[in-house]
């Protein structure tokens, strides 16, 4: 029996990381997001009772490899390295890093201005490893990117390398304080579903996402959270 013909486990584990709004967070004790409401959509599409399961970030991939979960959605990046350990669908969003400082500084405008700073970030992310390469940077990991934000504005790190639309979000609709987005996007990225490698549910996710996508309920999640 060829590996894409197996029936899906009931409950479908998917995991996230949920400190991470507009795509995954709590409110009043329910998970929402972006990534929630698409694979909400992607398990009704395929039929596939889902069952969230909330994990720290560095803890997806080893939970992936070790088949705790049978997928991940938590506006992960997909890398060439990342896809040594596990395997992605096709993207669905596109996002990239962005510097966050605060609204009182002049010195930090873009990558370069880094060098030999204090950089908060979220623990296992693109952030982390593109602020670790900086030279003479001092980076503090935190659990999440609020955390690390936190740290920013008080005033025990220069910046914060974190995903853009995270940061705006946070700024712009969650009302953080006294930062600002410096630059231009430190890299381009692309969000993809995680599973396990050879999962044989990966066909069934893309052809369920492909269905959400053509059918315009991608559309109505993305105005839903991202307006327009
Ligand atoms: N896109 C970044 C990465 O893949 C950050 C993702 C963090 N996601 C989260 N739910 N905390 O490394």
């Amino acid at each position: 029996i060829p590996a894409f013909s197996q029936t899906p486990p009931n409950p479908f584990r998917v995991a996230t990381e949920a400190t991470f709004p507009p795509f995954e967070f709590q409110q009043g004790g329910q998970l929402t997001g972006f990534d929630i409401d698409l694979m909400r959509a992607i398990g009704k599409e395929a039929d596939l009772n889902i069952d969230f399961r909330n994990l720290p970030f560095d803890g997806i991939i080893p939970a992936l490899q070790a088949r705790t979960v049978e997928a991940a959605i938590s506006g992960m990046t997909i890398t060439a390295e990342r896809a040594q350990a596990i395997s992605f669908s096709r993207p669905y969003f596109k996002a990239g890093l962005a510097i966050a400082v605060r609204e009182d500084n002049q010195t930090i405008k873009n990558f370069e201005d880094l060098k030999g700073k204090r950089i908060a970030v979220q623990i296992g992310t693109t952030g982390a490893l593109e602020a670790t390469k900086i030279p003479g940077a001092t980076v503090s990991q935190f659990d999440s990117a609020a955390l690390a934000l936190q740290e920013l504005i008080n005033g025990r790190v220069d910046a914060v390398v974190n995903d853009k639309p995270v940061t705006l979000y946070a700024i712009k609709q969650a009302g953080l304080r006294g930062v600002k987005v410096v630059g231009e996007l430190l890299t381009e990225e692309f969000y993809g579903i995680a599973l396990p490698k050879n999962s044989p549910y990966l066909q069934l996710i893309n052809d369920a996402l492909g269905r959400v996508i053509e059918s315009g309920r991608y559309d109505a999640i993305f105005r839903q959270w991202f307006g327009e």
